[in-house]
């Protein structure tokens, strides 16, 4: 049977802690952890941001999470530093199941969007650079209801761009967080579990379907 699919992008399709390959030529071995406060410093921000209802878009909250990972490691980037680092975001590669899965899925019928936290034009720039856009049916953005996942409003609009009611879309996602978001609101969700030893947080709001892989969820949602 084909689904309406929302993917989220980080995380999910391509790999934010990649960035740990550009910053090591900048931060040297502090990269590895320089990517991951990073990344968690730009999901607390628009979570902080969502609940304050002080909406500046994901790129803002990527650019200030990037000044926070190098004040709290005690590196001092030069401005070509940040602007390379910020342009190399856009860069991040598919993990190596996302072709060949969406490619799988495409050809199951499936209606595929990505549904992100990222401004649109940002999200669509990387995907065509990541060669994932020519499976996509477009991109859907939280931007432009300025708010950011798990906010109820976000999952509601995803349903809305869709043209389907809650219980007839899904979500796939490797944050948990992203998951339980959209299960709360009623849609459908796969938790993409890419390592082994992740959690799913214990709320009592279950996925619909665990994935390891891409490949693998084409398989469950056949
Ligand atoms: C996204 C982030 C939250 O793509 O992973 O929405």
């Amino acid at each position: 049977m084909a689904h309406a699919i929302g993917f989220d992008i980080y995380g999910t399709l391509v790999n934010p802690l990649e960035m740990d390959r550009h910053l090591e030529p900048v931060v040297g071995e502090l990269a590895g952890r320089f990517s991951e406060v990073w990344r968690a410093r730009q999901v607390e921000y628009a979570f902080r941001r969502g609940l304050m209802r002080e909406y500046r878009d994901f790129g803002v909250c990527t650019r200030q999470a990037l000044e926070f990972a190098a004040r709290s490691l005690g590196v001092e980037l030069s401005e070509e530093e940040r602007e390379h680092l910020i342009a190399e975001y856009q860069n991040l590669r598919p993990f190596p199941d996302v072709l060949p899965g969406l490619e799988r899925m495409k050809s199951g019928g499936h209606e595929m969007v990505a549904f992100s936290n990222g401004v649109e034009q940002t999200a669509r720039t990387l995907l065509e650079r990541a060669g994932v856009m020519q499976y996509l049916d477009g991109v859907v953005s939280v931007d432009d209801v300025a708010t950011f996942k798990p906010d109820p409003e976000v999952y509601a609009y995803l349903a809305r761009r869709l043209n389907l009611p809650a219980e007839e879309v899904w979500l796939v996602s490797s944050n948990a967080w992203d998951v339980i978001g959209a299960k709360s609101f009623g849609l459908r969700a796969a938790w993409l579990q890419r390592d082994p030893e992740a959690v799913f947080d214990p709320w009592g709001l279950e996925p619909d379907l665990v994935a390891g892989d891409l490949l693998e969820l084409s398989e469950k949602l056949a």
